[in-house]
């Protein structure tokens, strides 16, 4: 996710990219993917939508160690006109946008240490490469990701960057899809998260209530902890048309007039799935 602008690292680019040297990495780099990926792959089967399933697939990303970026862009290029490049970390917002306008997606190049297995404050590889890429060889979510990016640029001049982050955060990092009768997981930030990911579809604490993109839109989120709300899509083609189909500037004027929703907040108008109970988030506040 985009974040305040740092200042640009000597060693990077304009654009804010460096080479990824996948050279560089050590043989405990690579077991740090192999060891994270085990345990992903054996939990998310019956979670992920299965279009996140068939993304790593064909993206060899089970193959053994960090990925190698060109490789994988080769392949990305073919099916979605996509590429990965690495970036030092959280790159300028504008910077940002035009990288995913131009459907270059940004990723971290370093990897966890064994003491930020499950927390660390920066997207590393694991997050970006397994938590975002697989949907980006899916046609209608990698327009949906360039879609974004335009539309981050369009906020920019607008003065609304604040509310479409709130887009992405609750979609593209920690968005819930229906898939039957069932909610799946399609967010990164879940995805690439051993605990999030069954506490997004298991723990009776979250809310779990349908897409609406201007309640969504008013709806703070935590940075800091498991979200204590979660937006539930029907598909992906159905976020594509509430989106990418849709003039925001209006929704931007009227959302000046609303007011701010918390993050455990419910009101009338929720289809609601999951009434959450919030006992996690309770516990954790100690009241
Ligand atoms: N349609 C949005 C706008 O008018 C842009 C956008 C598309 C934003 C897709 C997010 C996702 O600004
Ligand atoms: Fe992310």
């Amino acid at each position: 996710m985009a974040q305040p602008a740092t200042e640009r690292p000597a060693q990077a680019a304009e654009d804010w990219t460096i080479p990824q040297d996948w050279e560089a990495y050590t043989p405990q780099d690579h077991a740090m993917w192999d060891r994270l990926f085990a345990r992903q792959a054996a939990m998310l089967p019956e979670r992920a939508v299965k279009e996140f399933m068939d993304g790593l697939d064909v993206l060899r990303l089970s193959k053994s160690g960090i990925p190698d970026f060109a490789e994988l862009s080769d392949r990305l290029m073919k099916l979605t006109g996509w590429q990965v490049v690495a970036v030092p970390g959280l790159v300028p917002d504008r910077i940002f946008f035009e990288h995913l306008a131009n459907r270059r997606f940004v990723a971290g190049r370093f990897i966890r240490t064994p003491e930020q297995l499950d927390y660390l404050q920066e997207p590393d590889v694991f997050h970006d490469v397994f938590g975002h890429v697989p949907l980006l060889a899916h046609p209608a979510f990698a327009d949906y990701m360039q879609a974004y990016g335009e539309g981050g640029l369009r906020a920019d001049g607008l003065g609304a960057i604040d509310r479409l982050a709130r887009l992405y955060w609750y979609t593209v990092e920690f968005g819930l899809i229906r898939q039957g009768q069932d909610l799946k997981l399609y967010g990164a930030g879940i995805l690439s998260s051993y605990g999030e990911s069954v506490f997004a579809l298991d723990d009776p604490s979250p809310n779990r209530i349908g897409f609406n993109l201007k309640r969504l839109m008013r709806t703070h989120y935590r940075i800091d902890d498991y979200q204590q709300t979660y937006f539930v899509i029907d598909s992906f083609d159905d976020l594509l048309r509430q989106t990418v189909e849709m003039d925001f500037a209006p929704l931007y004027e009227e959302l000046q007039r609303e007011s701010d929703l918390g993050t455990a907040e419910i009101i009338p108008q929720d289809i609601i799935f999951n009434r959450g109970t919030q006992a996690y988030a309770r516990s954790k506040t100690g009241a």
